[in-house]
C-alpha cells in the first residue's frame, strides 16, 4: 500500500510516540511494537486500533438495526385500510430506498466484521468511547452534497478558499475532518504537485472519498426532511467524481485529538468545517496545530464559528479567533468572510445559507501547547476511586430507578389496573395518583417507541 511509506516518515506510533516501519499491510512501531493494521484498504493508526475497529462495528450494528425497524414499521403501515394509491407509492419508494441504502452502507463496510454480542439494548445504553455526537452517518448530507447534488455548493466553498491562496504550492498537506473530502480533492487538483493526506476518524467517509477518487460511481438516497412532492420522499443520488485522482492522494483514519503526526512536518494544514465541531478550546487547538506544521507553513480553514464549548468563554467570536492564531504563533495572510449555500438539496423545501470565516495563516514561531482542561473526571480513569453522587445523578437515580419499578411489571399479562394494584402500596399513593402517574409514564414510553437514533 503506497501510503505506508508516507506514514513511516511522517506519522509517530499513536501509543509511545515511537517511530513506525511499514509493512505490506501495516505499521509497526519499533519503539513499543504496536502493530496499526490496515482495515477496508485504509490505515487504521489508533492508540487501540481494535477498539475503535469495535466502536464503530457496533455503530454499523445500530444502524442496520434502526433502518430493519423502520422497514419493519413501513410494512405494517402499508397494511392500514383505505390507503391512498399515492400513498402506497410513497411507502414503496421508502422502502425501496432505505433497502438499497443499507445495502449500499453495508457493502462499504463489509470489513468491519459486524459483532453478533453483547446485547444491543446494552450497548444502546452504554455507548463507546468513540464522541458521543459522532455517529456513522452523521454527516451523510456532507455525502450527497459533495458528489451527487452538482455543482453549486462545492464550487462556492472552492472559490473562497481560493480567493485566500497566493500563487504558491501546498507542498505536503494534511486535511483533519476531511469527511467526503471534496474540498480536499478540489484543492489537490488545482495544486497539482500536491501530497494531500485526508484524515478523518470515520471510516464511512472515507470509504466513499476512495471510491469517488478512484472514479468510482456510487448511489446513495437522499430522504429530506420537508420532500417537495412525492418523488421527493426518497430520491436516488448518483455520486460521482467529476473525475478520478490518480497520484498524490491518500487516506488515513485517525482521531485528530491524538493526531500522530511528526512535529513540523507539514507545508499545509486545511481544517474544512473542522475547529468548531472539535470538543477542544481554539486555543488549544491551534497551539497543537502550530506544532504540526513547518515554520513558514501555512494553516487554511474554511467553515463555521459556531462553537459549542461547555464555557462561555471559549465559543469564540472571530476577533477572539484572529487574536488566538496571532497568539498561537501565526501571522493572518489572508480572510475571508461569506454567507455561502448550505446542504442546498434540490428536493427540500427548505433551504440554509451559513455565515463561514475561512482564514490562511503562515507560521512565524513556534509556541508551548495550551494547556487542554480535562473534560474527565478522575474516577473515569481510575476505576477504584468513588464515584460522587451529584444533584443531577441523584435525581436521574430516582427516576430511572421509578421507570425501572414500573416498567418491569409490564409483562405482556397485566392490564394498568392490574399494575395499579400492585404498585399503589410500594409507591405510598393511592390508587387514583397512581393510575395517573402509569398513564403519563407508560404513554410517553408509547410515544416514543419509534424514535429514530441516530447511529
Ligand atoms: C462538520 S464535518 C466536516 C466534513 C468535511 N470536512 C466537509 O467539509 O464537509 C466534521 C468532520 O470531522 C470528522 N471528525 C470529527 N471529530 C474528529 C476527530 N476527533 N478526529 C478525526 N476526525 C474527526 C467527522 O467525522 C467529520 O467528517
Amino acid at each position: 500500500m503506497r501510503t505506508l511509506p508516507l506514514l513511516a516518515t511522517l506519522a509517530g506510533c499513536p501509543t509511545c510516540g515511537g517511530s513506525l516501519t511499514a509493512a505490506t499491510e501495516s505499521l509497526s512501531c519499533t519503539a513499543c511494537l504496536q502493530d496499526y493494521p490496515v482495515w477496508g484498504g485504509l490505515p487504521w493508526l489508533f492508540p487501540q486500533a481494535k477498539a475503535y475497529r469495535a466502536d464503530w462495528s457496533q455503530r454499523l450494528r445500530f444502524y442496520v438495526q434502526s433502518i430493519d425497524k423502520d422497514l419493519q414499521t413501513l410494512k405494517i403501515e402499508q397494511k392500514i385500510p383505505d390507503l391512498l394509491p399515492a400513498t402506497l407509492e410513497r411507502l414503496r419508494a421508502l422502502i425501496q430506498g432505505k433497502t438499497e441504502q443499507l445495502r449500499e452502507v453495508e457493502k462499504l463496510l463489509e470489513d468491519l466484521d459486524v459483532p453478533e454480542d453483547p446485547s444491543y439494548e446494552l450497548n444502546a445504553l452504554a455507548g463507546t468511547p468513540l464522541p458521543e455526537q459522532l455517529s456513522l452517518l452523521g454527516y451523510y448530507a456532507n455525502v450527497l452534497r459533495d458528489w451527487g447534488w452538482g455543482e453549486q455548493e462545492n464550487q462556492a466553498a472552492f472559490d473562497t478558499v481560493k480567493s485566500l491562496m497566493g500563487e504558491g504550492s501546498l507542498g505536503l498537506m494534511a486535511v483533519l475532518g476531511s469527511g467526503p473530502s471534496r474540498l480536499a480533492y478540489d484543492l489537490h487538483r488545482a495544486y497539482p504537485g500536491t501530497t494531500t493526506l485526508a484524515i478523518d476518524i470515520n471510516p464511512f467517509y472515507l470509504q466513499v472519498a476512495a471510491r469517488m477518487l478512484a472514479g468510482k460511481t456510487l448511489y446513495f438516497y437522499d430522504f429530506p426532511m420537508a420532500p417537495r412532492n412525492l418523488k421527493s420522499s426518497a430520491v436516488k443520488v448518483r455520486c460521482k467524481a467529476p473525475e478520478a485522482v490518480t497520484s498524490g492522494f491518500h487516506f488515513l483514519l485517525a482521531d485528530v485529538r491524538t493526531p500522530c503526526l511528526k512535529p513540523q512536518s507539514l507545508d499545509t494544514l486545511f481544517t474544512p468545517w473542522l475547529i468548531d465541531v472539535m470538543p477542544e478550546d481554539f486555543r488549544s487547538l491551534a497551539s497543537r496545530m502550530n506544532a504540526l506544521i513547518k515554520i513558514g507553513g501555512q494553516w487554511i480553514n474554511f467553515g463555521s464559528l459556531v462553537f459549542h464549548q461547555p464555557l462561555q468563554s471559549q465559543c469564540y467570536s472571530r476577533e477572539e479567533v484572529e487574536a488566538i492564531l496571532l497568539e498561537q504563533g501565526f501571522e493572518l495572510l489572508a480572510k475571508e468572510e461569506r454567507e455561502i449555500p448550505y446542504l442546498l438539496a434540490a428536493h427540500n423545501c427548505q433551504k440554509r445559507y451559513e455565515w463561514i470565516f475561512a482564514f490562511r495563516v503562515r507560521k512565524v514561531r513556534e509556541v508551548t501547547p495550551w494547556p487542554q482542561l480535562k473534560d474527565q473526571p478522575t474516577w473515569l480513569e481510575h476505576p477504584e476511586e468513588v464515584i460522587p453522587v451529584w444533584p443531577e445523578m441523584q435525581e436521574q437515580i430516582i427516576f430511572n430507578h421509578t421507570l425501572a419499578v414500573i416498567l418491569a411489571q409490564v409483562n405482556g399479562e397485566r392490564s394498568l389496573a392490574d399494575i395499579t394494584e400492585l404498585l399503589a402500596p410500594q409507591m405510598g399513593m393511592n390508587s387514583e395518583q397512581t393510575l395517573a402517574l402509569l398513564r403519563r409514564v407508560l404513554q410517553r414510553s408509547y410515544a416514543t417507541r419509534s424514535r429514530t437514533k441516530s447511529f
